[in-house]
């Protein structure tokens, strides 16, 4: 990586900056001071600003179990937001792969790694989500046919991918979506003339929600659900 590149990633400089550190003899590699902002940097070069070693930090991949109330957001000026419930350093570089509504619980997944984030997200990766779904009315059992099938949501183009729906009871099923849509399985139910009540989201690909995360707690994924999440 190019010094500036990796001073601009790991400090609170821009690369512009960077430049002006380096032309004022603030940046050393291997205790030399460097004359150029685009040197090239070999893995084990030792990087120092004001005599200070810059480390590279590697990516963190969390998972989250959402409690009713909180935005999946940065910032809200209303509401708490799940980055409220977290106690660790530069919070703010996390980004949420796949947000869930105030009033919904269950699993959120907060990343800095960019890539893995889109791999998990796009569109285009139909990344399988499992939530448990209480409706306010008993679930019609013509909602298997239809959400396999393919629902018409008001306001879309298309029809929502072919969905699985397990009914659990009369007022409680499990339902397997591959997308994303805005209220995706609020819009659904809706669509059946039915109202979810409580929403709650146990599986994002493989990753399971782990039971022993009490609403509001988090842990590091393991390096097993990094790798196989996107697989
Ligand atoms: N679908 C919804 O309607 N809400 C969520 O929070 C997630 C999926």
């Amino acid at each position: 990586m190019r010094l500036d590149k990796f001073l601009s990633q790991y400090t609170n400089y821009s690369r512009s900056q960077v430049q002006q550190l380096v032309k004022a003899h603030r940046v050393t590699i291997n205790g030399e001071p460097v004359k150029k902002a685009d040197h090239k940097l070999a893995s084990d070069d030792q990087v120092m600003l004001d005599n200070q070693r810059i480390e590279a930090f590697s990516s963190r991949y969390i998972m989250l179990h959402k409690p009713l109330g909180y935005v999946c957001a940065n910032s809200d000026g209303e509401h708490p937001v799940v980055l409220d419930l977290l106690d660790i350093p530069r919070k703010q570089d996390l980004q949420i792969a796949g947000r869930l509504d105030i009033d919904t619980t269950g699993l959120v997944l907060l990343t800095d790694d960019g890539q893995w984030n889109h791999r998990i997200t796009a569109p285009k990766q139909e990344c399988t989500k499992i939530y448990l779904v209480s409706t306010a009315d008993p679930i019609n059992e013509a909602a298997i046919q239809l959400f396999a099938h393919g629902v018409q949501l008001h306001g879309e183009k298309n029809l929502t991918l072919p969905a699985q729906l397990e009914i659990l009871d009369s007022h409680t099923a499990r339902l397997q979506i591959h997308e994303g849509k805005y209220h995706q399985v609020k819009r659904m139910f809706a669509a059946m003339g039915n109202r979810v009540v409580q929403l709650h989201r146990e599986h994002i690909g493989s990753i399971q929600l782990d039971p022993m995360l009490a609403p509001g707690e988090y842990r590091a994924l393991t390096a097993a659900e990094i790798q196989e999440a996107t697989q």
